[in-house]
């Protein structure tokens, strides 16, 4: 039959209850307990709770978790290749028991479900790990985060919804299963093949989309993931905006975007089964599959984790029961002569082929290069310019730490009228002063202390460099691993420039300008840096000033250079 396909399990499970039942749940849920979901979790429950995960009505029990490891079905049959559990803590384990219900809130503590709680076990983590990525490598991003990032108990249980998860954004195109599928209807679409990415739609996919199109005689539904960031990836909203760009260039009327706020494990072929059931679910009766669908890229030999064309293979296999038909397809490259794509394998002797790795596209991007015509469509470069801009256009933190006296603050001085003199990015300064004087104010100088005070400064500039601004900070700042916490906060935004104030503290004290060397000495200050508490010297700073032998403004000098070299300045 050539219309749309009908729900894995038979119907749509919707587990929104009526109004007169969330009257019930809001008052049974002042006497029960309550759990905040993650991010990871609120995505799960937002596909249990639409339909798309049907036919689950609720985290999975444990009966059929063990059957979807073993046998990749639920319980009573139908297949399903990958496992949806709550976790939870082991002491958040201790506080429910099975007959109980909790109430299922987001991080600001809204009631979106909740859950009447069947059962609750202790997770076998190796063997989950080994069913679901068939591998107990901790370097896969997906054991990873089962190993460290997962509670050691699952909650299993029947849901009654409440309320999706609250968006704002992207509010047109965030379509659960049925509405996809009323608009299908009222288009007259009777096939439709499904495109799932956590990537870009670059000219490949977007060649590739077309071929399948054409290929299974099928309109498109493209859905761009939206559920938690990986390390690397392109963060979702200029994901979600590029494949709105790209949209303009299918033929009129033939596609529609749906962003799926899904949770991806990185599971490989098993993975792109789910993915496939997903898709179904929103009506696709065709799921497009590219080489090394949801796979997670090489392991720590340099080898794939997954054979790239697995999936395929595996679909091919569970192809009766997933209802779907696969439109796989090899990689997509660029013949140059012939000025278009062509499958791998179809490529000729003498075709020359070009390709770009992702690594290649960050280097262009951040050198202010161009990317090549053939690679993307300008709407999607207009967007990555924006996202990745070059060094020169992104923001950056000046992190000068030193003994008290050192010149930390005179040089913070000079750096700042020399920023402001350049006029190209908003500058503040952070100085030590100013911060136990506005943020820091109940704090002394315990080690405690002195690193609630150097976290908030480091917080405060990790802000300011994502927002593209310059940050000068000028602490003490004694303790290495806060100072490496800070670095590495700063620098998923922008650059960080260490500089070491290296002063020797016969210096310092000599020049003594506010007395508190003296103080120090006396005994009237207790635990004073390079006195009597320690100074933690930077091992690898960017830049190391030592300012007997040189002046605040040759001191800032040098900084300025370092940042040149490193692009941050022209
Ligand atoms: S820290 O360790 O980074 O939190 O210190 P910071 O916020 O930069 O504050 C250092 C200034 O506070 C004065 N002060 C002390 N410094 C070190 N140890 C003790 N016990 C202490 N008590 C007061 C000191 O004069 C520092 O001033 P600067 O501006 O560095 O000369």
């Amino acid at each position: 039959m050539d219309h749309l396909t009908g729900f894995h399990g038979g119907e749509l499970v919707d587990l929104i209850v009526d109004d007169e039942r969330k009257r019930v749940l809001k008052d049974l849920s002042l006497h029960i307990p309550s759990l905040t979901l993650s991010e990871r979790q609120l995505c799960d429950l937002e596909l249990l709770m639409n339909g798309a995960l049907s036919p689950l009505r609720g985290f999975m029990t444990r009966i059929d978790y063990e059957s979807v490891l073993d046998r990749m079905r639920l319980q009573e049959g139908a297949f399903w290749p990958i496992p949806v559990c709550l976790d939870v803590t082991e002491a958040e384990s201790s506080r429910l028991e099975a007959g109980q219900s909790v109430a299922l809130r987001d991080p600001e503590g809204f009631m979106l479900a909740v859950m009447h709680i069947e059962e609750i076990w202790q997770v076998d983590k190796k063997t989950e790990a080994e069913a679901v990525y068939g591998t107990t490598e901790t370097d896969h991003p997906g054991v990873e985060h089962l190993f460290y990032k997962t509670g050691s108990h699952y909650v299993g249980g029947r849901i009654e919804g409440v309320s999706t998860p609250l968006h704002f954004d992207f509010k047109q195109v965030r379509l659960a299963p049925a509405e996809v599928r009323a608009a299908c209807e009222k288009f007259g679409w009777r096939r439709m093949a499904g495109f799932q990415s956590r990537n870009l739609l670059n000219r490949a996919q977007f060649e590739m989309t077309l071929r399948a199109m054409r290929q299974a005689r099928a309109n498109l539904l493209l859905q761009p993931i939206v559920g938690p960031a990986r390390p690397g990836d392109i963060d979702y909203f200029t994901r979600a905006r590029c494949f709105q760009a790209v949209a303009g260039h299918y033929p009129p009327n033939m596609m529609f975007i749906s962003l799926l706020p899904l949770a991806v494990r990185m599971a490989g072929p098993r993975e792109a089964l789910w993915q496939a059931l997903i898709a179904k679910n929103y009506g696709c009766t065709h799921f497009i599959v590219g080489p090394g669908h949801a796979s997670p890229g090489n392991d720590r030999k340099g080898n794939p984790y997954y054979d790239p064309y697995a999936s395929h293979a595996l679909m091919e296999e569970h192809r009766e029961e997933l209802g779907v038909d696969v439109v796989a397809f090899e990689e997509m490259v660029w013949i140059r002569g012939k000025a278009r794509f062509l499958p791998r394998s179809e490529v000729g002797k003498e075709d020359v082929v070009d390709t770009l790795t992702g690594e290649e596209v960050r280097y262009l991007l951040r050198s202010g290069l161009e990317l090549p015509e053939w690679y993307t469509f300008p709407e999607v470069v207009e967007q990555l310019r924006h996202a990745f801009p070059p060094r020169h256009k992104q923001g950056f933190t000046v992190f000068l730490t030193g003994l008290s006296g050192s010149g930390k603050s005179t040089i913070a001085k000079v750096l700042l009228s020399k920023f402001l003199e350049m006029g190209d990015r908003p500058v503040t300064l952070l100085d030590g002063d100013i911060v136990r004087r506005h943020l820091s104010s109940e704090l002394g100088f315990t080690k405690e202390h002195r690193d609630i005070n150097v976290r908030r400064i480091g917080y405060v500039a990790s802000e300011i460099t994502k927002n593209r601004g310059i940050a000068i900070c000028a602490p003490i700042g004694p303790y290495r691993a806060t100072r490496r916490q800070i670095r590495e906060m700063i620098e998923q935004y922008g650059g960080f420039v260490e500089v070491y104030v290296a002063t020797p503290i016969e210096e310092c004290e000599r020049r003594d300008r506010k007395g508190i060397y003296a103080k120090a000495r006396a005994g009237l200050i207790k635990g004073f840096t390079g006195i009597d508490d320690p100074y933690e010297a930077p091992e690898r700073p960017e830049v190391r000033i030592d300012t007997t032998e040189l002046s605040p403004e040759e001191a800032a000098q040098e900084i300025l250079l370092e940042l040149q070299q490193q692009g941050y300045i022209r």
